[in-house]
């Protein structure tokens, strides 16, 4: 089981350099929250009360953008970490809606899931490559319980590619959108970003296509891959009928997952 406090985001310093500076070295990323706001848009009736969820919120700057023109009423903030959570409320703390910040690890929302309600739209990004790949199951699984008939989940994460050449050349692409896009004094200190990215321990990521297929099985309909470039993808899917008791493989991920849990709050 991967823990959250072995990862380098509990430190300080590191959450914080990510908060400065992951608009110069995460490609698209203002493409990202346009297309995650206009699938929401598209497919979340704007009626009176929505609620949305993002897992994994870092300093809160999606629900931020959602929040502009798209009024959730409420929205749940999950991070591991105390740090980036301090960050959200700061930048949410004029906005009117109701917001909840929640401190959990995902590790800790599968053991003890505090959260009750029914989510019109569940987001995730750049986080859920942190667990294994069990773990990224059961939390899909819980995300599917989670989502009220009618709701949308979006994750918005790094892939392992199928092939160690497609990872070279992908790999590749990342610097290369650095090098562009990046401004000229930070490139020595940014262009090394995806090498580190590989040999980090703490990232875990799967396939597209396996965590696609994952989503089917649970019980995901119209899921989809809505943006890529490199090991960069959006994806998803929608709850859009009740959940069938027989699809039994999903409880079992999540059973397996408890039974092998340790985790304290
Ligand atoms: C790369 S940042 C992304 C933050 C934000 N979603 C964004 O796109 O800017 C990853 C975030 O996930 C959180 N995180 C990483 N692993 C986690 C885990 N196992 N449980 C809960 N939060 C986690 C980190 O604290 C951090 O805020």
């Amino acid at each position: 089981m991967s823990e959250f406090t072995d990862s380098r985001w509990a430190d300080h310093d590191f959450s914080l350099a990510y908060r400065d500076e992951a608009g110069s070295y995460i490609p698209f990323r203002s493409r990202m929250i346009e297309t995650a706001v206009s699938l929401y848009k598209f497919f979340i009736p704007q009626k009176g009360l929505t609620t949305v969820l993002d897992l994994g919120c870092g300093d809160g700057f999606f629900i931020d953008a959602l929040l502009n023109d798209h009024r959730p009423t409420h929205a749940v903030l999950v991070d591991g970490s105390a740090e980036m959570l301090t960050a959200a409320r700061q930048r949410l703390a004029s906005r009117t809606a109701r917001i909840d910040f929640i401190k959990a690890s995902f590790q800790e929302l599968l053991d003890h899931n505090p959260l009750t309600n029914a989510f019109d739209f569940i987001f995730s990004s750049l986080a859920i490559h942190h667990l294994n790949t069990e773990e990224k199951a059961a939390l899909y699984s819980f995300i599917y319980d989670r989502l009220g008939l009618g709701g949308l989940f979006i994750n918005f994460d790094v892939m392992l590619s199928p092939t160690a050449n497609l990872e070279e050349c992908y790999l590749s692409l990342w610097a290369d959108w650095i090098k562009e896009h990046s401004n000229p004094e930070k490139i020595d200190q940014l262009l090394p970003i995806p090498e580190q990215y590989k040999d980090n321990p703490d990232n875990l990521p799967d396939t597209l296509s396996s965590q696609i297929k994952v989503l089917e099985e649970i019980g995901f309909q119209e899921v989809g891959c809505y943006l890529k470039f490199g090991i960069f993808s959006m994806f998803g899917g929608r709850k859009i009928q009740a959940p069938d008791p027989d699809i039994s493989s999903r409880i079992n991920k999540r059973d397996t997952l408890h039974e092998d849990s340790h985790l304290s709050s």
